[in-house]
């Protein structure tokens, strides 16, 4: 409550899950704590600035007997005298369930805020790379890591989680909340559909949902880049990418910078319509290049999304003008010398996936795969990984039977997980429960890059309107956003719950003005 009781004894009757047994208790009292939290870090909240906070760091790190794993839990409980009566757990990212820079900034905001909040290291530790800790030995994967990191900690972490904040206040939280985006995004799916009890509210960013089609993503533009055995410069593609954002801006009625009209701008914008014609590109020798033949199929494919070696369509596409490029990742880049030859320069994350766990070869070579072998890796993985970690089960009937409420949001220029596979979530959702909309709503950000970046901002109300929806019942019909357009100038816009858009009313006046826009289908 205080930080005199923030010592050991005030945890020593706290009860773990049965599953589990504890390793060790780290309880340490925090002062004179000050930061800066960006939005961006926050996903759902509102930058933060503060200074002088005091709170209880309660650590524990548990086992699950016979696993030989060790999962570390971090808690940050504020004084009672500044608890709001919640928990907000925060997600990971990338390769990283928690205890990283990402949910520890999300937790600086949190507990300013006055939440208590938690994250878990899934029993990965501090390693940012999968490569740690795939494999137990040549050929075998580290299962039960990776069901940590699918599931199991998640229900630990939610569990333990409101028992250190029952042990310290003296009662569970009034209601818990889970925020998070991308892997953290992942999760708070993963938890709605398997442990519908666990929090009351669910804001789920640019959730990896279909796991394995994101891993295969992330290197879909490099297998077409193999398939036809050209490299082309970053350049080209960010050329193209930005004559198609041009070109396609004003498909919807307002030139903002933003494609709204995505299937228009597919069906409309030609990308092979600059091939032959020369820029400028510092990767290039003498800092020129026509634009070839092999950039235009690339963006082309990438744009429709992933096609079987024999050209079937299988998965969904990202926006065009996605930055593909990005600065230092992207799926496209390519890397090239000096004298202009280029090669493949694959997303590690979608390949150490491939090479690890689905060929079980720290030396195998996944980074010029055939279409063929492209295919057979992304079959495989759902075959044998699909339980583990995938989270595509669209039957939330037990977590709204349980009362939760969950917001999936995701940005349309998404550069890395095509924000198209959440929408197909929400649909398969409303296909099997067709009051979805009664207990969960996504929402399309246009303009907004992989959990933050990109001319749109966060979603900065949303939290908090979760937690009316959750709190109060009052349903979020729409929330608001800030758009950097093209001129630097920023303009107001507000997000609307899928399938309806935000449009603008132009006997209205000002596209700049959130009250110009209304939520429609
Ligand atoms: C508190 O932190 C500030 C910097 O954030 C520092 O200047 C100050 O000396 C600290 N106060 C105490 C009592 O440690
Ligand atoms: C927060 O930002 C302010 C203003 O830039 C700065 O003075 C302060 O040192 C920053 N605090 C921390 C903890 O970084
Ligand atoms: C910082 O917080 C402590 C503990 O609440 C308080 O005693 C102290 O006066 C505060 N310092 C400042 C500079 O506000
Ligand atoms: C909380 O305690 C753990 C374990 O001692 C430590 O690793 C972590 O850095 C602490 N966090 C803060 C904010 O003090
Ligand atoms: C478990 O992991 C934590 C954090 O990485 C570490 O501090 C602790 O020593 C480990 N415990 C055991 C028993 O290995
Ligand atoms: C990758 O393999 C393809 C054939 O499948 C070949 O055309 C291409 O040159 C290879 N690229 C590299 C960088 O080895
Ligand atoms: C797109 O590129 C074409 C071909 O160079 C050019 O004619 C057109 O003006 C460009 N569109 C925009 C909006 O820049
Ligand atoms: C662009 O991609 C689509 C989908 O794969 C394909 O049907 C079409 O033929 C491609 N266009 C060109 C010019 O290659
Ligand atoms: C580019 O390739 C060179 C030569 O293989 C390699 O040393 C370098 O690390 C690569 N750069 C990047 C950014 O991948
Ligand atoms: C792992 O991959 C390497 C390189 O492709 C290959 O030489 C080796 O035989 C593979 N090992 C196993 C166990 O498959
Ligand atoms: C719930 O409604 C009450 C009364 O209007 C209000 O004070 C409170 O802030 C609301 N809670 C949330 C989380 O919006």
């Amino acid at each position: 409550m205080s930080l005199a009781t923030c010592v050991p004894q005030t945890f020593s009757s706290l009860i773990l899950p049965p599953s589990t047994s504890l390793l060790s208790l780290s309880v340490l009292p925090v002062t004179n704590f000050s930061a800066n939290v960006s939005s961006f870090y926050r996903y759902t909240q509102p930058s933060i600035s503060f200074s002088n906070l005091s709170f209880c760091n309660v650590t524990l790190s548990y086992t699950h007997p016979g696993q030989n794993d060790n999962v570390t839990i971090e808690t940050w409980l504020p004084l009672s005298t500044h608890w709001n009566g919640l928990l907000q757990a925060l997600g990971g990212g990338g390769w990283q369930s928690g205890r990283f820079y990402l949910p520890y900034e999300g937790m600086k905001g949190a507990v300013a805020d006055g939440y208590a909040t938690i994250t878990t290291d899934a029993g990965l530790g501090y390693s940012e790379r999968s490569r740690d800790w795939a494999l137990v030995s040549p050929g075998n994967v580290n299962l039960y890591l990776l069901q940590n990191l699918g599931s199991v900690a998640l229900a630990d972490e939610a569990a333990i989680g409101k028992e250190v904040v029952k042990e310290f206040y003296g009662k569970k939280p009034d209601y818990s909340y889970w925020n998070g985006c991308s892997q953290g995004g992942r999760q708070g799916v993963m938890l709605a559909q398997r442990y519908p009890e666990a929090y009351d509210g669910i804001s789920a960013g640019a959730p990896a949902i279909y796991w394995s089609e994101v891993m295969a993503g992330t290197d879909w533009s490099q297998v077409v880049m193999n398939d036809i055995g050209e490299y082309p410069f970053g350049c080209e593609i960010t050329a193209i990418s930005l004559n198609a954002t041009r070109e396609c801006d004003g498909l919807d009625g307002v030139t903002d910078g933003v494609v709204i009209n995505i299937d228009g701008c597919l069906g409309s914008y030609d990308p092979f319509r600059l091939v032959g014609e020369e820029i400028d590109c510092p990767q290039a020798p003498g800092g020129k290049v026509k634009i070839t033949e092999a950039a235009a199929v690339v963006l082309n494919q990438t744009w429709h999304g992933r096609a079987l070696a024999d050209g079937t369509p299988a998965w969904v596409g990202w926006t065009p003008g996605s930055d593909l490029i990005g600065n230092g990742s992207g799926l496209a880049i390519t890397n090239c010398t000096v004298d202009g030859k280029c090669k493949g320069d694959p997303v590690e994350l979608g390949v150490d996936w491939f090479r690890l766990f689905v060929a079980r070869n720290a030396s195998f070579d996944a980074t010029n795969l055939t279409h063929e072998e492209y295919d057979w890796f992304v079959r495989t993985s759902k075959q044998v990984y699909g339980g583990f970690i995938e989270t595509d089960d669209p039957d939330l009937g037990d977590f709204r039977k349980a009362g939760g409420k969950m917001i999936s949001w995701h940005g349309t220029v998404d550069q890395i997980l095509p924000h198209k596979a959440t929408e197909k979530y929400y649909n398969a959702v409303s296909a099997v429960m067709p009051d979805v909309g009664s207990f969960y709503r996504h929402y399309q950000i246009p303009g907004l890059e992989h959990c933050f970046g990109g001319p749109a901002s966060n979603p900065t109300s949303l939290f908090q309107q979760l937690r009316a929806w959750v709190e109060n019942g009052t349903v979020p019909e729409s929330s608001p956003i800030e758009l950097t357009v093209p001129s630097g100038e920023k303009q107001d816009r507000i997000i609307c719950p899928f399938p309806q858009k935000a449009k603008y009313d132009s006997a209205c006046g000002d596209e700049g003005l959130a009250e110009c826009w209304a939520c429609a289908l």
